[in-house]
């Protein structure tokens, strides 16, 4: 099996190197975070792999997942391309920054890439068993997609690629699509706390309506879907309730107006 080493072992690092250990894909091989503790933490749910302490402890290997958040990147990047291992493929995982991210390391002659795979990695445990059917958008030199795609179908990936130029505009559709729903969720149910619902109801009303929502949009897609006073065209009434939800939160309050012009505009034209 091809060998995968991986710097940062956190929520998508345990989760990829799970699946590609578990399937027989790649074998994992040398884990790097920030402490051996965390280190031997991911080794543990990935079930194997070595924990190590440094980038220059680490050995040669076919693939490496630089798998940190976004700011540590290109550092990453840069110490590993100065560790002088021998070039092979080295790829990110982060939607939003281009595979240049590792220009060290292509400047060093080896095959970059990114490849974000657009799912809520929010624990390891649920994103292990939610990863089949997942898209992941590849993106980087051809050489490093042509091995990366086989490794990323082989776990129940669909893969497709993306221009680097478009990835910033591409990564806030995913944002709109999954990161804003819990804060949407979290602004309607301190809204309702402080409006003098009672909070025994709180969980009843976020399934209902939270479902409700789903089924409609997966029945009917978006414009179909949406309901409320700025899809009515009840101009007054958003206005006075901007006003009052500014009262309460001024951000909440600024959100609520920017997000029902483009419910209206929604409503209008059918698409945004
Ligand atoms: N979470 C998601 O839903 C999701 C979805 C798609 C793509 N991504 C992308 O995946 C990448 C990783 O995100 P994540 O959610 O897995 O982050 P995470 O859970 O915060 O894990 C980050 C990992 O990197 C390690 N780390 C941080 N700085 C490091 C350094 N300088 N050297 C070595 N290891 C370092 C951390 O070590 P410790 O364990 O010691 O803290 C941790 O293991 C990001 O590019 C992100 O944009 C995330």
């Amino acid at each position: 099996m091809p060998t995968l080493n991986l710097i940062g072992g956190g929520r998508v690092g345990k989760t990829l190197g799970r699946l590609w250990q578990t399937q027989g894909v790649l074998q994992v091989q040398d884990v790097l975070t920030t402490s051996p503790a965390s280190a031997q933490a991911a080794v543990d749910f990935i079930g194997a792999g070595r924990p190590a302490n440094s980038v220059q402890t680490l050995r040669p290997a076919d693939c490496w997942l630089i798998a940190v958040p976004d700011r540590q990147i290109a550092a990453s990047a840069q110490a590993l391309a100065r560790a002088g291992r021998p070039p092979s493929i080295a790829f990110h995982a982060s939607g939003a920054l281009a595979a240049a991210e590792l220009a060290p390391l292509q400047a060093a002659g080896w095959q970059i890439a990114s490849a974000h795979c657009i799912l809520s990695f929010a624990t390891p445990a649920t994103a292990v068993q939610q990863f089949p059917g997942t898209s992941c958008a590849l993106e980087g030199d051809a050489a490093a997609l042509a091995a990366l795609q086989p490794l990323f179908s082989a776990i129940g990936a669909h893969c497709f690629t993306l221009p680097s130029a478009d990835k910033l505009r591409y990564h806030a559709g995913a944002v709109f699509a999954t990161n804003f729903l819990p804060v949407l969720q979290a602004t309607a149910e301190a809204l309702w706390l402080n409006s003098g619902v009672p909070p025994e109801l709180l969980p009843q009303l976020r399934t209902t309506l939270l479902r409700n929502a789903v089924d409609n949009l997966l029945a009917l897609g978006p414009a179909g879907a949406l309901t409320g006073p700025a899809a009515r065209g009840d101009t007054a009434l958003v206005q006075h309730q901007g006003q009052a939800v500014a009262a309460w939160d001024a951000q909440a309050g600024a959100a609520y107006t920017a997000l029902s012009e483009l419910a209206a505009r929604l409503a209008r034209e059918g698409r945004l």
